[in-house]
Protein backbone atom coordinates (compact mmCIF):
# COMPACT_ATOMS: atom_id res chain seq x y z
CA UNK A 1 0.00 0.00 0.00
CA UNK A 2 1.47 3.44 -1.13
CA UNK A 3 0.00 6.36 0.66
CA UNK A 4 0.97 9.26 -1.81
CA UNK A 5 0.11 12.63 0.62
CA UNK A 6 0.06 15.11 -1.89
CA UNK A 7 -0.31 19.06 -1.98
CA UNK A 8 -4.48 18.92 -2.98
CA UNK A 9 -5.09 15.14 -2.38
CA UNK A 10 -4.15 12.70 -0.66
CA UNK A 11 -4.04 9.39 -2.11
CA UNK A 12 -3.66 5.73 -1.90
CA UNK A 13 -2.65 3.07 -4.14
CA UNK A 14 -2.14 -0.86 -3.58
CA UNK A 15 0.15 -2.78 -6.08
CA UNK A 16 0.70 -6.21 -6.83
CA UNK A 17 4.02 -8.10 -7.04
CA UNK A 18 4.43 -7.73 -10.64
CA UNK A 19 3.94 -3.78 -10.32
CA UNK A 20 0.35 -3.75 -11.19
CA UNK A 21 -1.89 -0.94 -10.49
CA UNK A 22 -4.84 -3.28 -8.35
CA UNK A 23 -7.07 -0.14 -6.89
CA UNK A 24 -6.09 3.73 -6.25
CA UNK A 25 -8.26 5.97 -4.09
CA UNK A 26 -8.28 10.08 -4.15
CA UNK A 27 -9.63 12.58 -1.50
CA UNK A 28 -9.03 16.00 -2.07
CA UNK A 29 -9.11 18.06 0.85
CA UNK A 30 -9.25 22.28 1.37
CA UNK A 31 -6.59 24.85 0.67
CA UNK A 32 -6.68 27.62 3.15
CA UNK A 33 -5.12 31.31 2.19
CA UNK A 34 -5.52 33.10 4.97
CA UNK A 35 -3.48 35.89 3.47
CA UNK A 36 -1.90 37.13 -0.18
CA UNK A 37 1.34 34.61 -0.62
CA UNK A 38 0.64 32.57 2.56
CA UNK A 39 -0.79 29.12 2.31
CA UNK A 40 -1.85 26.32 4.62
CA UNK A 41 -3.70 23.05 5.03
CA UNK A 42 -4.87 21.72 8.36
CA UNK A 43 -3.46 18.80 9.43
CA UNK A 44 -6.67 16.81 10.76
CA UNK A 45 -8.04 17.12 6.76
CA UNK A 46 -4.43 15.50 6.10
CA UNK A 47 -5.04 12.33 8.17
CA UNK A 48 -8.50 12.23 7.83
CA UNK A 49 -8.26 12.18 4.00
CA UNK A 50 -5.33 10.06 3.84
CA UNK A 51 -7.55 7.19 5.90
CA UNK A 52 -10.29 7.85 4.04
CA UNK A 53 -7.96 7.03 0.36
CA UNK A 54 -6.55 4.05 2.46
CA UNK A 55 -10.37 2.65 3.52
CA UNK A 56 -11.55 3.27 -0.24
CA UNK A 57 -8.56 2.00 -1.47
CA UNK A 58 -9.09 -1.26 0.47
CA UNK A 59 -12.49 -1.42 -0.59
CA UNK A 60 -12.00 -1.08 -4.57
CA UNK A 61 -9.35 -3.67 -4.15
CA UNK A 62 -12.27 -5.88 -2.59
CA UNK A 63 -9.12 -7.31 0.06
CA UNK A 64 -8.85 -6.95 3.45
CA UNK A 65 -6.11 -4.66 5.84
CA UNK A 66 -4.92 -7.52 6.96
CA UNK A 67 -3.55 -8.59 3.14
CA UNK A 68 -1.34 -6.05 2.91
CA UNK A 69 1.83 -6.74 3.23
CA UNK A 70 3.69 -3.49 3.93
CA UNK A 71 3.15 0.67 3.74
CA UNK A 72 5.08 3.05 1.85
CA UNK A 73 4.46 6.71 3.15
CA UNK A 74 5.62 9.57 0.03
CA UNK A 75 4.47 13.26 0.34
CA UNK A 76 4.18 16.89 -0.51
CA UNK A 77 7.81 17.91 1.08
CA UNK A 78 9.16 20.89 3.41
CA UNK A 79 5.16 21.08 4.51
CA UNK A 80 5.80 20.97 8.05
CA UNK A 81 3.45 21.26 11.30
CA UNK A 82 3.80 20.88 14.92
CA UNK A 83 1.68 19.01 17.48
CA UNK A 84 1.16 18.40 20.79
CA UNK A 85 2.92 15.53 22.28
CA UNK A 86 0.51 14.12 24.52
CA UNK A 87 -3.12 15.14 23.18
CA UNK A 88 -1.73 14.58 19.09
CA UNK A 89 -3.12 18.12 18.29
CA UNK A 90 -1.28 20.46 16.34
CA UNK A 91 -0.70 23.87 17.67
CA UNK A 92 -1.43 25.45 14.19
CA UNK A 93 -2.35 24.90 10.81
CA UNK A 94 0.55 22.85 8.26
CA UNK A 95 2.27 25.61 7.17
CA UNK A 96 2.42 24.79 3.45
CA UNK A 97 5.67 24.35 1.00
CA UNK A 98 4.15 27.02 -1.40
CA UNK A 99 3.39 29.49 1.72
CA UNK A 100 6.15 32.77 1.05
CA UNK A 101 5.22 34.22 4.70
CA UNK A 102 9.07 33.91 5.88
CA UNK A 103 10.24 35.78 2.92
CA UNK A 104 11.54 38.71 5.43
CA UNK A 105 13.31 35.90 7.70
CA UNK A 106 15.16 35.02 4.89
CA UNK A 107 16.24 38.70 3.70
CA UNK A 108 17.50 39.16 6.84
CA UNK A 109 19.43 35.65 6.95
CA UNK A 110 20.82 36.54 3.56
CA UNK A 111 22.26 40.07 4.36
CA UNK A 112 23.61 38.78 7.57
CA UNK A 113 25.45 36.89 4.76
CA UNK A 114 24.68 33.24 6.44
CA UNK A 115 23.26 31.98 2.82
CA UNK A 116 27.00 30.25 1.84
CA UNK A 117 26.82 28.58 5.46
CA UNK A 118 23.66 27.41 4.78
CA UNK A 119 23.51 25.99 1.24
CA UNK A 120 26.83 24.42 2.60
CA UNK A 121 25.50 22.31 5.33
CA UNK A 122 21.81 21.93 3.57
CA UNK A 123 22.51 22.39 0.04
CA UNK A 124 19.50 24.44 -0.08
CA UNK A 125 18.86 28.40 -0.84
CA UNK A 126 17.72 30.53 1.58
CA UNK A 127 13.88 30.87 0.72
CA UNK A 128 11.13 30.29 2.75
CA UNK A 129 10.21 27.26 0.54
CA UNK A 130 11.80 24.89 3.16
CA UNK A 131 10.71 24.00 6.69
CA UNK A 132 13.29 25.78 9.01
CA UNK A 133 11.73 29.06 8.62
CA UNK A 134 8.06 27.73 8.71
CA UNK A 135 9.00 25.89 12.11
CA UNK A 136 10.56 28.96 13.66
CA UNK A 137 7.47 30.85 12.48
CA UNK A 138 5.52 28.75 14.07
CA UNK A 139 7.30 28.19 17.59
CA UNK A 140 7.60 31.96 17.31
CA UNK A 141 4.11 33.51 16.99
CA UNK A 142 1.52 30.53 18.46
CA UNK A 143 1.00 31.67 21.74
CA UNK A 144 2.51 29.11 24.57
CA UNK A 145 4.89 27.50 21.68
CA UNK A 146 8.10 28.45 22.76
CA UNK A 147 7.53 27.49 26.54
CA UNK A 148 5.97 24.10 25.41
CA UNK A 149 8.90 23.29 23.13
CA UNK A 150 11.24 24.10 26.20
CA UNK A 151 9.76 21.72 28.10
CA UNK A 152 9.73 18.99 26.03
CA UNK A 153 5.58 19.14 25.15
CA UNK A 154 5.93 19.43 21.34
CA UNK A 155 6.72 17.55 18.35
CA UNK A 156 7.48 18.58 14.53
CA UNK A 157 7.69 16.89 11.64
CA UNK A 158 7.30 17.12 8.19
CA UNK A 159 3.83 15.22 6.28
CA UNK A 160 5.35 11.99 6.38
CA UNK A 161 6.35 12.31 9.74
CA UNK A 162 2.96 13.26 11.20
CA UNK A 163 1.30 10.50 9.09
CA UNK A 164 3.84 8.20 10.57
CA UNK A 165 2.89 9.01 14.27
CA UNK A 166 -0.76 9.44 13.60
CA UNK A 167 -0.97 5.46 12.25
CA UNK A 168 1.29 3.95 14.76
CA UNK A 169 -0.96 5.92 17.48
CA UNK A 170 2.06 7.78 18.30
CA UNK A 171 4.56 5.72 18.88
CA UNK A 172 6.97 6.22 16.24
CA UNK A 173 7.81 10.09 15.61
CA UNK A 174 10.50 9.28 12.45
CA UNK A 175 11.28 10.55 9.01
CA UNK A 176 13.71 9.50 6.32
CA UNK A 177 17.09 10.92 4.89
CA UNK A 178 15.26 12.55 1.72
CA UNK A 179 12.23 14.45 3.64
CA UNK A 180 14.83 15.94 6.31
CA UNK A 181 16.85 16.88 3.34
CA UNK A 182 14.15 19.32 2.44
CA UNK A 183 13.79 20.96 5.79
CA UNK A 184 17.04 23.42 5.89
CA UNK A 185 18.18 21.71 9.27
CA UNK A 186 19.75 18.50 7.86
CA UNK A 187 23.73 18.49 6.98
CA UNK A 188 23.08 16.72 3.75
CA UNK A 189 26.97 15.39 3.52
CA UNK A 190 26.80 13.79 7.90
CA UNK A 191 23.19 12.97 7.90
CA UNK A 192 21.94 14.28 11.09
CA UNK A 193 20.49 17.32 12.47
CA UNK A 194 22.85 20.47 12.18
CA UNK A 195 23.17 21.97 15.78
CA UNK A 196 24.41 25.23 13.82
CA UNK A 197 21.29 25.36 11.67
CA UNK A 198 18.73 24.43 14.76
CA UNK A 199 20.68 27.64 16.78
CA UNK A 200 20.09 29.52 13.38
CA UNK A 201 16.60 28.68 13.31
CA UNK A 202 16.06 28.69 16.98
CA UNK A 203 14.88 25.00 16.56
CA UNK A 204 15.16 22.99 19.49
CA UNK A 205 16.37 19.18 18.94
CA UNK A 206 13.44 17.83 21.02
CA UNK A 207 10.96 18.42 18.39
CA UNK A 208 12.62 17.04 15.72
CA UNK A 209 11.82 12.97 14.51
CA UNK A 210 14.96 10.65 14.41
CA UNK A 211 16.22 10.09 10.62
CA UNK A 212 16.51 6.46 8.86
CA UNK A 213 17.45 5.22 5.84
CA UNK A 214 14.20 5.64 2.98
CA UNK A 215 12.88 1.81 3.04
CA UNK A 216 13.84 1.25 7.41
CA UNK A 217 10.71 -0.32 9.06
CA UNK A 218 9.62 3.29 10.52
CA UNK A 219 6.86 1.37 13.21
CA UNK A 220 3.56 -0.57 12.63
CA UNK A 221 0.14 0.21 12.37
CA UNK A 222 -1.64 0.71 15.55
CA UNK A 223 -5.75 1.24 16.57
CA UNK A 224 -6.67 2.24 13.18
CA UNK A 225 -9.68 0.01 13.35
CA UNK A 226 -10.09 -0.38 9.57
CA UNK A 227 -6.65 -2.06 9.29
CA UNK A 228 -5.31 -4.34 12.18
CA UNK A 229 -2.15 -3.48 14.26
CA UNK A 230 1.31 -4.74 13.13
CA UNK A 231 1.15 -3.69 9.16
CA UNK A 232 4.96 -2.41 8.95
CA UNK A 233 5.68 1.02 7.65
CA UNK A 234 9.43 -0.12 5.51
CA UNK A 235 9.28 3.08 3.26
CA UNK A 236 9.26 6.89 3.61
CA UNK A 237 10.52 8.71 0.83
CA UNK A 238 9.61 12.44 -0.11
CA UNK A 239 7.17 12.91 -3.46
CA UNK A 240 9.62 14.27 -6.27
CA UNK A 241 12.32 11.58 -4.69
CA UNK A 242 9.95 8.83 -4.63
CA UNK A 243 9.25 9.79 -8.69
CA UNK A 244 13.19 9.29 -9.33
CA UNK A 245 12.98 6.20 -7.24
CA UNK A 246 9.72 5.20 -9.35
CA UNK A 247 11.08 5.84 -12.93
CA UNK A 248 14.05 3.49 -12.07
CA UNK A 249 16.51 6.49 -12.19
CA UNK A 250 18.95 4.67 -10.15
CA UNK A 251 22.00 5.36 -12.00
CA UNK A 252 24.32 8.18 -12.19
CA UNK A 253 23.41 10.50 -14.98
CA UNK A 254 19.32 9.43 -15.41
CA UNK A 255 16.56 12.23 -14.68
CA UNK A 256 12.94 12.65 -14.48
CA UNK A 257 10.58 15.84 -14.66
CA UNK A 258 7.38 15.12 -12.53
CA UNK A 259 4.32 17.58 -14.16
CA UNK A 260 2.35 18.50 -10.66
CA UNK A 261 0.86 21.41 -8.77
CA UNK A 262 4.28 22.51 -9.68
CA UNK A 263 7.02 20.76 -12.05
CA UNK A 264 10.12 19.31 -10.30
CA UNK A 265 13.37 17.85 -12.27
CA UNK A 266 15.53 15.78 -10.26
CA UNK A 267 18.75 14.27 -11.79
CA UNK A 268 20.64 11.12 -9.80
CA UNK A 269 23.97 12.25 -9.06
CA UNK A 270 25.04 8.67 -7.58
CA UNK A 271 27.03 8.66 -3.91
CA UNK A 272 28.46 12.18 -4.58
CA UNK A 273 26.67 15.48 -3.45
CA UNK A 274 27.18 17.72 -6.63
CA UNK A 275 27.40 21.30 -5.59
CA UNK A 276 25.27 23.88 -7.72
CA UNK A 277 26.99 27.01 -9.23
CA UNK A 278 23.35 27.73 -10.26
CA UNK A 279 21.32 28.44 -7.66
CA UNK A 280 19.74 24.66 -8.06
CA UNK A 281 19.27 22.28 -4.78
CA UNK A 282 22.00 19.45 -3.55
CA UNK A 283 19.18 17.02 -2.34
CA UNK A 284 19.15 13.57 -0.95
CA UNK A 285 17.74 11.30 -3.32
CA UNK A 286 17.30 8.72 -0.79
CA UNK A 287 19.38 6.14 1.13
CA UNK A 288 18.70 2.46 1.57
CA UNK A 289 19.80 0.20 4.44
CA UNK A 290 22.88 -0.40 4.98
CA UNK A 291 24.19 1.43 1.23
CA UNK A 292 25.47 4.50 0.68
CA UNK A 293 23.67 8.32 0.21
CA UNK A 294 22.53 8.91 -3.06
CA UNK A 295 21.98 12.44 -3.85
CA UNK A 296 20.01 14.54 -6.82
CA UNK A 297 20.10 17.92 -8.06
CA UNK A 298 16.89 19.53 -8.43
CA UNK A 299 15.02 22.06 -10.01
CA UNK A 300 11.46 23.12 -9.25
CA UNK A 301 9.14 25.65 -10.80
CA UNK A 302 6.47 26.31 -7.60
CA UNK A 303 3.70 26.32 -10.69
CA UNK A 304 2.49 24.31 -13.27
CA UNK A 305 -0.37 21.99 -12.85
CA UNK A 306 -1.67 24.78 -10.64
CA UNK A 307 -1.54 27.09 -13.87
CA UNK A 308 -4.14 25.13 -15.67
CA UNK A 309 -5.97 24.63 -12.55
CA UNK A 310 -6.24 28.54 -12.17
CA UNK A 311 -7.37 28.82 -15.64
CA UNK A 312 -9.67 26.38 -14.76
CA UNK A 313 -10.94 27.81 -11.17
CA UNK A 314 -9.60 31.13 -11.20
CA UNK A 315 -10.80 31.99 -14.85
CA UNK A 316 -13.41 29.66 -15.43
CA UNK A 317 -11.96 28.96 -19.01
CA UNK A 318 -13.00 25.07 -19.02
CA UNK A 319 -14.22 22.54 -16.79
CA UNK A 320 -11.93 19.66 -16.57
CA UNK A 321 -7.73 20.22 -16.15
CA UNK A 322 -7.87 18.24 -19.30
CA UNK A 323 -10.21 20.36 -21.53
CA UNK A 324 -6.70 22.58 -21.79
CA UNK A 325 -5.47 20.61 -24.48
CA UNK A 326 -7.59 20.49 -27.16
CA UNK A 327 -7.91 23.92 -26.26
CA UNK A 328 -4.76 24.85 -26.69
CA UNK A 329 -4.49 22.56 -30.11
CA UNK A 330 -6.91 25.30 -31.47
CA UNK A 331 -4.26 27.38 -32.14
CA UNK A 332 -1.06 27.27 -33.73
CA UNK A 333 1.06 29.67 -31.56
CA UNK A 334 -0.21 32.21 -28.67
CA UNK A 335 -0.54 35.20 -30.70
CA UNK A 336 2.16 36.78 -29.47
CA UNK A 337 1.01 36.29 -25.59
CA UNK A 338 2.98 35.13 -22.70
CA UNK A 339 1.81 33.77 -19.67
CA UNK A 340 4.72 33.44 -16.74
CA UNK A 341 2.76 31.72 -14.29
CA UNK A 342 4.72 33.36 -10.99
CA UNK A 343 1.69 33.02 -8.78
CA UNK A 344 3.71 31.74 -5.88
CA UNK A 345 7.16 33.42 -6.72
CA UNK A 346 9.67 32.05 -9.19
CA UNK A 347 12.00 28.95 -7.99
CA UNK A 348 14.75 27.42 -9.70
CA UNK A 349 17.18 29.09 -11.25
CA UNK A 350 15.27 32.59 -10.23
CA UNK A 351 14.08 31.93 -6.48
CA UNK A 352 12.20 35.40 -6.48
CA UNK A 353 10.20 35.06 -4.14
CA UNK A 354 7.95 38.11 -4.32
CA UNK A 355 7.68 37.65 -8.22
CA UNK A 356 3.81 37.59 -8.94
CA UNK A 357 2.36 35.73 -12.37
CA UNK A 358 1.96 37.97 -15.49
CA UNK A 359 0.03 37.42 -18.95
CA UNK A 360 1.50 39.75 -21.60
CA UNK A 361 0.94 40.41 -25.23
CA UNK A 362 -3.03 40.75 -25.30
CA UNK A 363 -4.63 41.95 -28.40
CA UNK A 364 -8.10 42.30 -29.55
CA UNK A 365 -7.30 38.90 -31.33
CA UNK A 366 -6.48 37.22 -27.94
CA UNK A 367 -8.77 34.55 -27.53
CA UNK A 368 -8.92 32.08 -24.30
CA UNK A 369 -7.47 29.25 -26.47
CA UNK A 370 -4.26 31.52 -26.87
CA UNK A 371 -3.87 31.74 -23.09
CA UNK A 372 -4.09 28.40 -22.91
CA UNK A 373 -1.18 27.74 -25.28
CA UNK A 374 0.14 30.50 -23.52
CA UNK A 375 0.09 28.44 -20.28
CA UNK A 376 1.46 24.88 -22.07
CA UNK A 377 4.09 26.78 -23.59
CA UNK A 378 5.36 28.52 -19.68
CA UNK A 379 5.29 25.11 -18.59
CA UNK A 380 7.76 23.81 -20.77
CA UNK A 381 9.75 26.95 -21.02
CA UNK A 382 10.59 27.00 -17.16
CA UNK A 383 11.60 23.47 -17.74
CA UNK A 384 13.79 24.61 -20.29
CA UNK A 385 15.37 27.32 -17.71
CA UNK A 386 16.08 24.39 -15.19
CA UNK A 387 17.74 21.60 -17.44
CA UNK A 388 19.80 24.25 -19.08
CA UNK A 389 21.21 25.00 -15.49
CA UNK A 390 21.36 21.51 -14.84
CA UNK A 391 23.47 20.57 -18.01
CA UNK A 392 25.60 23.73 -16.84
CA UNK A 393 25.87 22.08 -13.36
CA UNK A 394 26.90 19.09 -15.09
CA UNK A 395 29.25 20.03 -17.58
CA UNK A 396 26.92 17.68 -20.14
CA UNK A 397 24.19 17.82 -22.16
CA UNK A 398 21.46 15.33 -20.13
CA UNK A 399 20.64 12.39 -22.93
CA UNK A 400 16.95 12.08 -22.44
CA UNK A 401 14.65 13.22 -19.33
CA UNK A 402 11.89 10.68 -17.81
CA UNK A 403 8.26 12.32 -17.68
CA UNK A 404 5.67 11.48 -15.02
CA UNK A 405 2.65 13.03 -13.34
CA UNK A 406 -0.50 13.97 -14.67
CA UNK A 407 0.07 16.70 -17.46
CA UNK A 408 2.76 13.96 -18.77
CA UNK A 409 -0.76 12.73 -20.64
CA UNK A 410 -0.63 15.71 -22.48
CA UNK A 411 0.81 15.04 -25.85
CA UNK A 412 0.78 18.64 -26.99
CA UNK A 413 2.92 19.81 -23.56
CA UNK A 414 5.32 16.73 -24.28
CA UNK A 415 6.18 18.03 -27.68
CA UNK A 416 6.62 21.30 -26.69
CA UNK A 417 8.68 19.91 -23.80
CA UNK A 418 11.06 17.79 -26.03
CA UNK A 419 10.94 20.89 -29.03
CA UNK A 420 12.13 23.25 -26.31
CA UNK A 421 14.84 21.48 -24.63
CA UNK A 422 16.39 19.81 -27.44
CA UNK A 423 16.45 16.78 -25.58
CA UNK A 424 14.33 13.20 -26.17
CA UNK A 425 11.15 13.11 -23.60
CA UNK A 426 10.33 9.45 -22.44
CA UNK A 427 6.81 8.71 -20.92
CA UNK A 428 6.47 5.73 -19.18
CA UNK A 429 3.45 3.39 -19.28
CA UNK A 430 2.81 4.13 -15.75
CA UNK A 431 2.52 7.45 -15.09
CA UNK A 432 1.97 7.09 -11.12
CA UNK A 433 5.58 6.98 -10.21
CA UNK A 434 5.31 8.63 -7.11
CA UNK A 435 3.48 6.00 -5.43
CA UNK A 436 5.12 3.39 -7.40
CA UNK A 437 8.23 4.77 -5.77
CA UNK A 438 6.78 4.60 -2.20
CA UNK A 439 5.68 1.35 -2.84
CA UNK A 440 8.63 0.05 -4.41
CA UNK A 441 10.53 1.35 -1.38
CA UNK A 442 8.45 -0.34 1.11
CA UNK A 443 8.45 -3.25 -1.19
CA UNK A 444 12.62 -3.50 -0.98
CA UNK A 445 12.46 -2.41 2.74
CA UNK A 446 9.98 -5.41 3.62
CA UNK A 447 11.64 -8.38 0.92
CA UNK A 448 8.54 -8.30 -0.88
CA UNK A 449 10.75 -7.37 -3.88
CA UNK A 450 14.47 -7.98 -3.68
CA UNK A 451 16.35 -5.85 -5.54
CA UNK A 452 15.86 -2.88 -8.03
CA UNK A 453 16.79 -5.01 -10.57
CA UNK A 454 13.40 -6.40 -9.79
CA UNK A 455 12.18 -2.92 -10.11
CA UNK A 456 14.16 -1.98 -13.59
CA UNK A 457 12.18 -4.99 -14.56
CA UNK A 458 8.49 -3.19 -14.01
CA UNK A 459 9.22 -0.13 -15.82
CA UNK A 460 8.40 0.16 -19.24
CA UNK A 461 8.21 3.04 -22.21
CA UNK A 462 4.95 4.18 -23.74
CA UNK A 463 6.00 6.83 -25.69
CA UNK A 464 9.23 8.97 -26.86
CA UNK A 465 8.74 12.73 -28.10
CA UNK A 466 11.30 13.39 -30.48
CA UNK A 467 12.79 16.72 -30.38
CA UNK A 468 11.73 18.04 -34.26
CA UNK A 469 11.84 21.83 -33.60
CA UNK A 470 15.31 23.86 -35.87
CA UNK A 471 17.42 25.53 -33.35
CA UNK A 472 16.48 28.77 -34.79
CA UNK A 473 12.89 28.75 -34.16
CA UNK A 474 14.24 27.45 -30.14
CA UNK A 475 16.25 30.55 -30.24
CA UNK A 476 13.20 33.01 -31.33
CA UNK A 477 10.62 31.26 -28.72
CA UNK A 478 13.59 31.06 -26.27
CA UNK A 479 14.28 34.95 -26.60
CA UNK A 480 10.48 36.22 -26.13
CA UNK A 481 9.86 34.01 -22.95
CA UNK A 482 12.94 35.97 -21.45
CA UNK A 483 11.91 39.06 -22.27
CA UNK A 484 8.46 37.92 -20.09
CA UNK A 485 10.66 37.02 -17.64
CA UNK A 486 11.31 40.34 -16.98
CA UNK A 487 8.26 41.94 -16.62
CA UNK A 488 7.09 39.77 -13.31
O1 LIG B 1 8.46 20.31 -2.81
C1 LIG B 1 7.06 20.30 -2.99
C2 LIG B 1 6.60 19.03 -3.62
O2 LIG B 1 7.03 17.93 -2.87
C3 LIG B 1 5.10 19.06 -3.81
O3 LIG B 1 4.70 18.07 -4.67
O4 LIG B 1 3.15 16.73 -6.01
O5 LIG B 1 2.30 17.88 -4.01
O6 LIG B 1 2.95 19.18 -6.02
P1 LIG B 1 3.16 17.97 -5.20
Amino acid sequence: MAIDQGTTSSRTCIVNQAGGLVAEARETFKQIYPEAGWVEHDPEDIWYSTQRSMRMALEKANIKGSQIRAIGITNQRETVMVWDKKSGKAIYNAIVWQCRRTHDVCEKLKKNKKEKLVTAKTGLVLDPYFSATKIQWLLKNVKGAKDKAKNGELLAGTVDTYLLWKLTAGHSHKTDVSNASRTMLMNIHRGNWDEEMMKLFQVPSSLLPEICPSNSEFGRTQGLGFMPDGIPVTGIVGDQQAALFGQACFDLGESKCTFGTGSFILLNTGTKATKSKNKLLTTIAWQLKGQKTTYALEGGAFVCGAAVQWLRDGLGLFEKSSDVENLAKSVDDTLGVEFVPALTGLGAPHWNAEARGVISGLTRGTTKAHIARATLEAMALQNVDILETMQKDLGKKLKSLRVDGGAAANDLLMKLQADYCATNVVRPKNLETTAMGAAFMAGLGSGFWNSLNDIKKVWAVDKEFKVSMTSAARKQRKARWAAALKKV
